[in-house]
């Protein structure tokens, strides 16, 4: 398994151009399944993850033609509806395949997803909505059993739901249903997340009828049958999240472009309470910091408020800052499997449920750490560039789901962090 050396003590300098959002391309190429016609995909990020979700569609019958800069995916014809269990185990969001089989070819088994490290992680907000929609759904040995066959025209029928919980892949794969549904669909608390938006747009251009994306409520009125379309992936948030956060860390001043800023308005808010400069410009970021941050206190909840994803970086951040902090984490029930490895490299945090408080100040130093899930992993390489020393990080194949060339574009503004394999 592949390890990342990370020296300690680097300054951040320079430019990274952000990739496109993991969290918007996968149910984006996923939507490909409800058209016959060409969807061509730009700013696709290489990631981990999109090679899987490639692999699965291409499992169940999706043609997928790429070249440098685009992807195009055509569902003419489907050759099973079922996502098997070794596709599903690896990457969650394979579930977002439920919604698009059910609604156009009336049949879908997809495995159930399991738990991951950050929690148990369940979908039965996705299949109570299915449910409430008119499929008939049952679980056996593992995967979830859906048909709408024993409905008129074999098609789901548009109803009114109401998701106890804001889900961002629920609301994704209930929108991605309702679009071939008959009649009209209400999403009420749906999530507002800019990936959900993205998705939303690229099924307005295939020719689906939806309002209200963005807000707690979306109406989606179901149409016969959807087209082709051309559409480019947005940035990834988190991934320009973390490379903020790694300049005001460890000092220095970096520039992230191809970024919307009216979409990581709480990161910037925090950052700029931390103590960093922040200029905005057209698409791009540029952050100042001396590295003398104020820690901060923040509480994890649905877009538009402070991103889950981020968390375990800022957390980072404040084992380094000035002065205690609070960080709660409010959307999943076990996402500070980065704690204990931040302590080994000197932090101060204790933990009480989901609150963890932090005494900053510590000078951390190297140390050999493990990788658990996507952002945690993420954590330990900015603790790792402040830190005195050198630091090992084992299991960085959560790193590879869903940052494209992380130590590419760590090493061109400064850093030096080396793959062994
Ligand atoms: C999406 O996961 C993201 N993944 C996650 O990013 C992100 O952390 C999360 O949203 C929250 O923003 C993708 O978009 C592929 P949820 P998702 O459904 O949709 C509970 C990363 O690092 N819930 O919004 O799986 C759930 O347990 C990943 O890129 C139910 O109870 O998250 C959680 O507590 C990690 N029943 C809360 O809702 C359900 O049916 C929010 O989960 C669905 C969810």
């Amino acid at each position: 398994m592949d390890r990342l050396i990370v020296q300690g003590q680097r300054k951040l300098f320079g430019d990274v151009v952000i990739s496109g959002a993991k969290n918007a391309a996968l149910p984006i190429l996923i939507s490909s399944l409800l058209s016959s016609e060409k969807l061509v995909l730009t700013n696709v990020p290489k990631l981990f993850d999109i090679k899987t979700t490639e692999k699965l569609l291409h499992f169940l019958g999706v043609e997928i033609e790429k070249d440098k800069n685009s992807i195009e995916l055509s569902a003419k014809t489907i050759n099973h509806i079922d996502a098997p269990y070794d596709l599903v185990k690896t990457m969650r969001a394979s579930i977002l395949v439920l919604g698009p089989l059910l609604s156009r070819f009336s049949k879908a088994r997809v495995s159930l997803p399991g738990g991951c490290a950050i929690g148990s992680r369940p979908v039965d907000i996705h299949i109570r909505g299915f449910e409430a929609m008119g499929a008939k759904i049952n679980i056996d040995k593992g995967y979830i059993n859906a048909s709408t066959e024993h409905l008129p025209e074999g098609k789901l029928i548009g109803a009114k739901i109401n998701m106890d919980q804001v889900t961002v892949t629920g609301t994704e794969n209930l929108m991605m249903a309702a679009t071939l549904a008959r009649g009209e669909t209400i999403l009420e608390n749906a999530a507002k997340e800019p990936e959900v938006i993205d998705l939303g747009n690229c099924l307005i251009k295939m020719g689906a009828k939806i309002l209200g994306l963005g807000t707690k409520k979306i109406t989606i009125i179901g149409v016969e049958s959807l087209f082709g379309a051309n559409h480019k992936v947005m940035f990834d948030r988190i991934e320009a999240g973390t490379y903020l956060v790694a300049a005001a860390m460890t000092g220095g001043e970096i520039c992230c472009h191809g970024v919307e800023s009216d979409k990581i308005e709480a990161i910037l808010l925090k950052l700029k309470e931390a103590g960093a400069e922040i200029k905005i410009e057209d698409k791009k970021i540029t952050i100042k910091s001396d590295g003398q941050l104020k820690a901060v206190n923040l509480t994890t909840s649905p877009y538009p408020g402070f991103p889950t994803d981020m968390q375990a970086q800022f957390m980072a951040m404040n084992t380094v800052a000035k002065g205690s902090s609070k960080v709660i984490e409010k959307i999943f029930e076990n996402r500070f499997m980065h704690v204990q490895e931040l302590i080994r490299m000197g932090a101060n945090i204790d933990i009480k449920k989901n609150t963890a408080i932090i005494r900053g100040d510590d000078k951390l130093s190297g140390a050999n750490v493990m990788a658990t899930d996507l952002r945690a992993s993420a954590s330990l390489v900015l603790a790792a560039l402040t830190a005195k020393g050198d630091t090992e990080i084992e299991r960085i194949y959560h790193l590879d789901r869903g940052y494209e060339g992380l130590e590419k574009k760590f090493n061109q503004i400064g850093a030096k962090i080396k793959r062994v394999k």
